[in-house]
């Protein structure tokens, strides 16, 4: 029987002892997490997504602010809202939802966010110390899948992996941590040649690419762990990922649902990692929180 890695579940259960811990931050420094998120113009999907951000980070007791920018909006404007972010000592995260309008310098963005501030982790100073292994900030689906297979006990060590997709968001960062982890990563992407032998040699194979149905069952060893962060609407609304679910789930030891599964536990790690900065900020012992739980 295939196991279900669900992300939805795992997230319950890291959500329940965030809201402890923030309440326990008010009570005691009298301090409360603030998250703010911007978003620019009024792409879909980001709108679904942050609209999920602001929910569960409103239910552990987080102060968030969505800070909705015309699409309008000059390079320089923006730029000038998030400096003014950066000093704003309320502010402990904050995040530039991807993808930005075409004229927008995203990298020259992305760059302007205050490292210590960055729950994305995505400046290239929380990039670098993540390639040379430092604790850092981590992007939160990399952090998330992490996260999610080690709770299942997922082992990485010797185990040969194979990511599909190389974004900055995802592929790459997870190549990082997965090879930290001892595992050995092969990174495919849309010039691999014949993808299929690829996958088919993987213990895990991780699919990051955005095309609904991607990964068939003919390309999936007997027992592998799969893990699909592809989020696709199809015409009738209906949320699929990468992976042929049905038909995969047959072959594979574990995998991942969509909804439910990886997308659930990049919220929760955008939580987890304002939570830390919080602590960090306000020199407060975040394991001293956890401990007294
Ligand atoms: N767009 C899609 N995923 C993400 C994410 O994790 N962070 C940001 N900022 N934008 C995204």
């Amino acid at each position: 029987m295939v196991e279900i890695l669900s992300g939805l579940k795992r997230s319950k259960v890291l959500l329940a002892q965030y809201k402890q811990q923030v309440a326990q931050m008010k009570e005691q420094y009298h301090v409360v997490p603030k998250l703010v998120v911007i978003t620019v113009g009024e792409d879909a999907a980001s709108m679904v997504y942050v609209g999920q951000k602001e929910k569960k980070a409103r239910a552990i007791g987080f102060d968030f602010e969505w800070l909705t920018l015309p699409e309008t909006i000059t390079q320089q404007e923006l730029l000038s809202t998030i400096e003014q972010l950066n000093e704003d000592s309320r502010v402990n995260g904050m995040i530039l939802q991807l993808p930005l309008p075409t004229h927008l310098q995203e990298r020259l963005l992305l760059e302007t966010i205050a490292p210590h501030k960055d729950v994305d982790g995505f400046h290239p100073i929380n990039m670098g110390k993540l390639m040379a292994n430092q604790a850092t900030l981590l992007p939160c689906t990399p952090k998330g899948i992490m996260d999610l297979l080690a709770a299942h006990h997922i082992e990485l060590s010797g185990k040969h992996v194979v990511i599909v997709g190389r974004s900055l968001i995802v592929g790459l960062p997870l190549q990082q941590l997965m090879t930290h982890a001892n595992a050995t990563v092969t990174i495919c992407h849309s010039r691999t040649k014949d993808l299929a032998s690829l996958t088919k040699q993987a213990d895990i194979i991780v699919s990051a690419v955005g095309q609904p149905g991607l990964i068939s069952k003919a390309m999936v060893k007997s027992g592998a762990v799969v893990i699909d962060v592809g989020i696709n609407r199809q015409a009738n609304g209906k949320l699929v990922g990468d992976v042929q679910y049905d038909e995969v789930s047959e072959i594979a030891g574990a995998i991942t649902p969509v909804p439910g599964g990886v997308g659930p536990m990049t919220v929760a790690m955008l939580l987890q990692q304002t939570l830390q900065c919080t602590c960090e900020q306000h020199h407060i012992n975040m394991d001293a929180l956890i401990n007294q739980n």
